[in-house]
């Protein structure tokens, strides 16, 4: 028997879950009626894009809704490239896993008798449900207190390194992964942890990119390691940035709620006009790439470091009211938004592609399951709707479940015999100032060359520097004992070159993805971009 608190050297279990954010807790909770569950976190549990949600979860529960109108939204923000299936559960599921949330103890802000809805860009209607400007704290909070009572593990600093994928470790048959090797942050040792079904929840990869929403663990370990081992990806050229991150030296990643815009926001210059109107008629709220991309232009038009964002004519107690935290931290760093303008830049935010899955969460190799932002549905397209990927977390959480059980039932049996990690002669490591910089330049070339507006000729560039660093990583990889963070460049760096392969494949605009050499969308390319590990090396 294991130890419920910590890695033993070898594990074997029925399900093991790399990732405790909304999608990874949504499947334990349901999983843990069919077999044994582990949950892995590579930090502190909570820590991950759920907790820092703001605005919301979508979802049809107003009087003037119906899912016909959700469904439509969704369509038209994926710019011609979301399965309608996909979109079909998601949100036809949607209103059932808001009561199932309620049911595992989540408070949502009422109005009277019903939940309170707010409004972001895309959505033609009010259908956001939220706990005031902090939703996912709320989320996370009530599904890690589930998994406590119901003696689910979930454990801390436990980093998956790399999928025990049996053709890459020379295991007979067909392709199929067979768990994960594990690293333990705090002892530094190498674990082998086996399972009948292992599922990638390691949510994103805004790290990939300089300026982000996003916390430090979203480096791309899930799409780095399913493409190892031979799964397939697709569409990661649809990079979401956030029009709106708060603009300020000292604040790392804070993000500006789409909420805020919902409520009546509007977006000025630093000579204080309202220029979105200039951008788009839908104005503060179209779409977010359209959002991202006019401040942007606006920006750099004026010469100005950034764009403000006016709340200013609504009443403070309102502010106060609906938007508490964004209040708070703004104060924090002098900014008091019910007098002035808040300053705001774009910002990487959401990773709309991944490892692609069916509505079931089975990826392209056996025994391998994606759910929540590591994954591609098809439900985002090429541009996701504000607050669709709370949803999609919980509705392909259970789904993913029910699936596991199914595979469970399939492959019973002794645990897989596969070989310990093998260390080789390597070293411990003396440079370590050389991971610090490789991370800093990836990240750095990635926001001039891979960002909101991109050119062929900077995508070659940037595929060029890509390869000379990715040599330098993969040898000092194999020659040094593995830290967290060299883990974590290794992953950020292979994820930054299949952001460059599917750039350069897709020569069109369409959503998130716009290069000035192809201004425009062309039917032919209405399909998404897959790669898989013999396509780019
Ligand atoms: P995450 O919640 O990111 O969790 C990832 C987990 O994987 C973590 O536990 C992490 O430790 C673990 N992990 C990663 N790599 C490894 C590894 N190698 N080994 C072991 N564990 C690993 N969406 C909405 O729908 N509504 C919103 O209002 C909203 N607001 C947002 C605000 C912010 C600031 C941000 C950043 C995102 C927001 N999003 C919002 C997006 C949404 O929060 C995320 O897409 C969603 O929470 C992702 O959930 P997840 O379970 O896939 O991953
Ligand atoms: C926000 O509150 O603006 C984030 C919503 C989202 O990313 O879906």
């Amino acid at each position: 028997m294991y130890d419920m608190n910590r890695l033993s050297a070898r594990e074997h279990v029925d399900f093991l879950v790399l990732g405790g954010g909304v999608a990874g807790l949504s499947f334990a909770l349901e999983a843990a009626q069919y077999g044994s569950v582990t949950v892995l976190t590579k930090r502190q549990r909570a820590e991950g894009s759920t907790q820092y949600a703001q605005g919301g979860i979508a979802t049809v529960l107003g009087a003037d809704d119906d899912f016909q109108k959700h469904i439509d939204d969704t369509l038209v923000a994926g710019a011609g490239l979301c399965h309608r299936d996909a979109v079909e559960v998601t949100v036809r599921e949607g209103p059932e896993r808001i009561r199932w949330l309620q049911s595992v103890g989540v408070e949502f802000d009422r109005e009277g008798d019903r939940l309170h809805l707010t409004r972001e860009g895309g959505h033609s209607r009010r259908r956001v449900a939220h706990a005031k400007d902090a939703t996912g704290r709320e989320v996370e909070r009530a599904l890690l207190a589930a998994c406590d009572a119901q003696g689910i593990r979930v454990l801390e600093n436990a980093i998956a390194v790399d999928l025990l994928a049996s053709s890459r470790l020379g295991l007979g048959g067909g392709n199929r992964v067979l768990g994960a090797y594990l690293l333990d942050r705090e002892t530094g040792e190498m674990t082998t942890h086996t399972a009948s079904v292992t599922v990638l929840a390691t949510g994103g990869a805004g790290k990939v990119y300089l300026y982000t929403s996003n916390p430090d663990v979203a480096t791309g370990d899930g799409v780095a390691m399913a493409w190892r081992a031979g799964a397939a990806v697709a569409n990661m050229e649809f990079m979401q940035f956030h029009p709106t991150c708060l603009y300020h030296p000292d604040a790392k990643s804070f993000l500006i709620s789409e909420a805020l815009r919902g409520e009546g926001g509007i977006l000025r210059n630093r000579a204080g006009e309202a220029f979105m109107i200039r951008y788009d008629p839908r104005k503060e709220l179209a779409p977010r790439d359209i959002v991202a991309r006019s401040i942007d232009a606006e920006i750099k038009r004026r010469g100005d470091d950034s764009a403000y964002l006016d709340m200013t004519h609504l009443p403070k107690a309102f502010l106060l009211e609906h938007f508490p935290n964004i209040y708070a931290t703004c104060k924090e760093f002098g900014i008091d938004m019910a007098v002035q303008p808040i300053p705001v830049v774009p910002a990487a935010h959401y990773q709309c592609g991944g490892v692609v899955t069916d509505l079931e969460g089975s990826t392209s190799v056996p025994q391998l399951l994606a759910i929540g932002e590591v994954s591609c549905t098809g439900l985002h397209g090429a541009n996701r709707l504000a607050s669709n990927s709370l949803l999609e977390g919980l509705v392909f959480g259970r789904r993913a479940a029910l699936q596991a059980k199914e595979i469970l039932a399939s492959v019973r049996g002794a645990p897989p015999q596969v070989p310990d990690w093998n260390p080789g002669d390597a070293l411990a490591p003396d440079e370590g100032v050389v991971v610090t910089h490789n991370w800093e330049e990836v990240r750095r070339l990635m926001w001039n060359y891979v960002g909101i507006v991109r050119s062929m000729k900077r995508l070659e560039r940037a595929r060029t520097r890509l390869g000379l660093l990715r040599g330098e990583i993969r040898d000092y990889y194999w020659q040094y004992k593995i830290t967290p963070d060299l883990v974590e460049l290794r992953n950020l760096a292979d994820v930054a070159m299949l952001i460059v392969e599917c750039a350069r494949r897709r020569k069109e605009s369409r959503g998130l993805h716009y290069l000035i050499d192809f201004p425009s969308s062309d039917e032919r390319q209405m399909h998404d971009t897959v790669v898989t590990r013999g396509d780019v090396d």
